[in-house]
């Protein structure tokens, strides 16, 4: 049996609805055939395809950053304004495509609307100039009658988009990035662009591009931009075939949040920062099978209890974690998958939903004690380089919880590790008492695949119900291999 107490008083902090953002880059189908697909039946009258739409608007991202990854860095974005048959076909070096810029600025913009979410665009500091950024802030936000807001206008945008997130660079470390630099250069660099942006438009919140939060890529770039930006970016990719390595590698995210909150303690303490950066995990997920240029990868339910951990850690961390970007949305390392006559979803979709309409304001400090794993000797199997193995051990369920402000009512995520047996988990309040039964939403692996029409594509089992509470406490079974949400009234 696993105990959770959970003290709603005991506050982590205030959960920032950007922690369920999205990410979509110019890269294989995830914006040309998923996102934007001209001339489907699937399609609205912008090419927008609807059932991607609808999948998506499911999940509510908080934020979408857009349009890359390592495409930004060889990406021009004039040519993606104006009218789509003037724009120009480029060579893309990141991925080794052609861009043909019929989705561009305006597109992006007007589906974050569709969305209902904020827009986070990143920054050319490969082959861009610092010109070339300030121009795509001034035709996103400027208001005056300078040439690139007349641009915007021109183009059928009267008002300012108000794009507030700006990240400076990706990936700037990787000898994979068009135009990569050392930490130093970066730091030269990324500083001259943020202060010029800042001057442009003063309510700009500008990301630094982080690596993984313990190199000294971080170190050098927390020390150097923490006065000047609002978040320091951080990615993290993991997978294995190995089951255990598999669902216990999202804990790296724990370290690398320790690490890069350190590095932003120090140099916050050092150069006297009143208003310290945050962290921005603005590319997360699991992705270890295919690295073809299209990142078709096809998630099996392992897959899917590492990406609600990765949330659970997400939320556990709030107080630092103030955005996070799941890459990506569609085709790509995604969720949501799509042919010509479809949407479908991957199971990966199922946790981030439900943790989406569970999650309330406040994360609340979560003690769990009953079985543990160690991952002993897990890491080798896996295609990161980063080890889990020295970490650990992990409870066998990984849980966290949020509450409402008032804090009347209490939702719980709770992922079962254990790979073939139930664990009982029994939740105890301190100082108060669920109001009623306990809703119970479950969601284990498809048990029957032969309903399946896209038969390379896993579904999920979800199971909705309610456990009876006494006074403080309920317990639930845990299928094996699950994710489940508990959701409660508390008494006032
Ligand atoms: O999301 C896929 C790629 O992973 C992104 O383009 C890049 O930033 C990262 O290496």
């Amino acid at each position: 049996m696993t105990r959770i107490a959970i003290d709603p008083s005991r506050s982590l902090g205030r959960l920032d609805r950007q922690v369920f953002g999205g990410f979509i880059e110019h890269l294989g189908r995830c914006i040309y055939g998923g996102i934007y697909d001209e001339g489907s039946p699937l399609a609205d009258e912008r090419g927008f395809r609807k059932d991607v739409l609808g999948l998506l608007r499911e999940l509510r991202p908080g934020v979408l950053r857009w349009p890359g990854g390592n495409f930004v860095s060889n990406y021009h974005w004039a040519d993606g304004i104006g009218p789509k048959d003037a724009r120009p076909r480029r060579p893309e070096l990141a991925w080794g495509a052609e861009e043909p810029n019929r989705f561009g600025t305006d597109e992006f913009l007007e589906y974050c609307a569709e969305l209902d979410t904020e827009p986070y665009i990143c920054l050319n500091m490969g082959t861009g100039t610092l010109d070339e950024a300030l121009a795509w802030v001034e035709y996103c936000n400027g208001s005056g009658r300078t040439a690139w807001a007349d641009r915007r206008r021109a183009n059928g945008r009267a008002e300012p988009y108000r794009v507030r997130y700006w990240g400076l660079g990706n990936e700037m470390y990787g000898d994979w990035q068009v135009g990569a630099l050392s930490a130093e250069e970066y730091v030269r660099t990324a500083t001259r662009w943020a202060r010029a942006i800042r001057m442009l438009d003063p309510d700009a919140r500008l990301v630094s591009c982080g690596m993984n939060g313990w190199n000294d890529w971080d170190r050098i770039v927390i020390d150097g931009l923490a006065p000047l930006v609002d978040m320091h970016s951080l990615h993290i990719y993991t997978g294995s075939d190995d089951y255990w390595t598999n669902v216990l590698q999202p804990h790296q995210a724990e370290r690398a949040i320790r690490c890069a909150a350190a590095l932003i303690e120090r140099a916050s303490y050092t150069k006297k920062i009143a208003s310290p950066p945050r962290i921005a995990y603005d590319e997360w997920n699991v992705w270890f099978r295919t690295d073809d240029g299209t990142l078709e990868e096809r998630y099996n339910f392992s897959d899917a209890l590492a990406v609600g951990t990765y949330l659970n850690i997400f939320v556990r961390n709030c107080r630092w974690v103030r955005m996070a970007n799941l890459a990506q949305l569609v085709n790509a390392i995604a969720p949501v998958v799509t042919t010509g006559q479809a949407a479908v979803t991957q199971p990966i979709y199922y946790p981030v939903l439900m943790h989406v309409q569970a999650a309330l304001d406040i994360a609340a400090d979560v003690h769990v004690d009953g079985p543990t794993v160690s991952p002993l000797g897990a890491g080798h199997h896996s295609r990161w380089p980063h080890r889990v193995a020295d970490l650990g051990p992990f409870g066998l369920v990984d849980a966290a919880a949020t509450t409402s402000a008032d804090r009347h009512r209490l939702a719980v995520t709770l992922v079962n590790r254990a790979e073939s047996e139930p664990e009982t988990a029994r939740i105890e309040l301190r100082d108060t008492e669920f109001d009623g039964p306990v809703r119970v939403a479950t969601v284990t692996a498809e048990r029957d695949r032969g309903r399946r029409t896209l038969a390379d594509v896993a579904g999920v089992h979800r199971t909705e119900g309610t456990e009876a509470s006494h006074g403080p406490a309920v317990s639930v079974e845990l299928p094996p291999q699950s994710f489940t949400v508990l959701e409660a009234d508390l008494q006032g």
